[in-house]
């Protein structure tokens, strides 16, 4: 029987954002804190999904440190959870490149991730001027590579945002189909999607959207070492609306409504128990301020003390390395077998 494994990823393009925060990692740390010690618990920082968009190197190499830092930073703690670098385990790879051939190309063009990578670069040019090549065979595979990140290790629940069903659904169809083929019944579990309340925060100055990394307003989003005058004015110049009254209503009511749950997770709560205590916009607004200010400043306090510290994060990254290494070896030699190889 499998135990109980807990997989999840985070890529290193730069810190964290509250949306981050909120809809994953302090979900990562919250299962560390209450799940049963006999639960395996599996976070990485996947390098190889950060180069499907060109990085420099010293760049690349600098963020992969910083979310290292990070994930200590929001309270991982290594004795309890697994933490490591995908990019250098190199089943990871070996495993992906099996699955893509149990993956239909169609079905890789209908991810929406794929799709909106289409329509970005035909927005910001003329569509005669697409450039094709910014669209590379790893942007359109990389699904497939996060199907394998978490089957490699038989991950049975994968917190992430709501942002990746599909690809949890792509992943739980390919486990299927790999099982069936080699009449492996159950070889990898089906793993579930675990999604948090706070699995879709809002860009602040757009809350149609996500908040993410890539949106070029910075003050659409709080990083989560923003100093305390930065989120002060990033939440002040929040959209909200004209009605009266506060209430939770993410349909009609979307900026008001992510500042809401923003303030609901930063406190404990639910957004309906803490909007009942607020009349005004600007009300709202100052109390989402202190809650995230109260909620990073240890984070933020924490990642600059250990971020200059390479050599400690260079040995919990070999240590992680090490311990996820002895899963994913067997796996493999396991899989290599089932399908004669
Ligand atoms: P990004 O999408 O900002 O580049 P990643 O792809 O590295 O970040 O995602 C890391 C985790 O954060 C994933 O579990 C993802 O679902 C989650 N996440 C990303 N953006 C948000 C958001 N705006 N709200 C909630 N969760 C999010
Ligand atoms: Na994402």
């Amino acid at each position: 029987r499998v135990p109980k494994t807990i997989f999840s990823g985070i890529q290193p393009t730069g810190i964290p954002h509250l949306g981050n925060y909120l809809g994953a990692l302090k979900n990562w740390k919250k299962l560390q804190d209450n799940e049963e010690s006999s639960t395996r618990l599996i976070y990485s920082i996947v390098g190889y999904h950060a180069i499907t968009i060109p990085q420099p190197a010293a760049k690349l190499k600098q963020e992969r440190r910083d979310m290292m830092a990070a994930l200590l930073a929001i309270g991982l703690d290594p004795h309890r959870s697994i933490i490591f670098h995908q990019d250098q385990i190199s089943q990871h790879t070996e495993l992906a490149w099996i699955l893509n051939c149990f993956t239909p190309v169609n079905k890789l063009q209908r991810m929406t991730t794929w799709k909106s990578k289409i329509a970005t670069l035909k927005n910001s040019n003329d569509v005669s001027e697409i450039d094709d090549n910014a669209l590379n065979l790893g942007l359109l595979s990389y699904p497939v590579l996060q199907a394998a990140d978490i089957l490699l290790y038989k991950a049975t629940h994968v917190p992430v945002g709501d942002d990746q069903q599909q690809h949890m659904e792509l992943t739980r169809d390919i486990a299927d189909q790999y099982n069936r083929t080699y009449k492996a019944r159950r070889y990898f579990p089906l793993p579930e999607h675990l999604i948090t309340p706070a699995s879709r925060i809002l860009n602040l100055r757009d809350p149609q959207s996500k908040m993410s990394k890539s949106h070029p307003l910075a003050s659409s989003r709080i990083m989560i070492t923003d100093t305390d005058k930065d989120i002060a004015s990033k939440i002040r110049s929040a959209v909200t609306d004209s009605e009266s009254g506060i209430t939770f209503d993410d349909v009609h009511r979307p900026g008001v409504s992510n500042l809401l749950t923003i303030l609901a997770e930063c406190e404990d709560s639910t957004p309906q128990t803490v909007a009942a205590g607020l009349e005004t916009s600007a009300q709202l607004k100052e109390a989402t301020a202190e809650a995230v200010i109260r909620t990073l400043t240890p984070i933020r306090d924490t990642f600059h003390r250990l971020s200059s510290e390479h050599t400690y994060l260079d040995q919990l990254a070999g240590r992680g390395r090490e311990q996820a290494a002895s899963i994913a070896s067997d796996t493999m030699q396991q899989v290599r077998k089932q399908i004669g190889l």
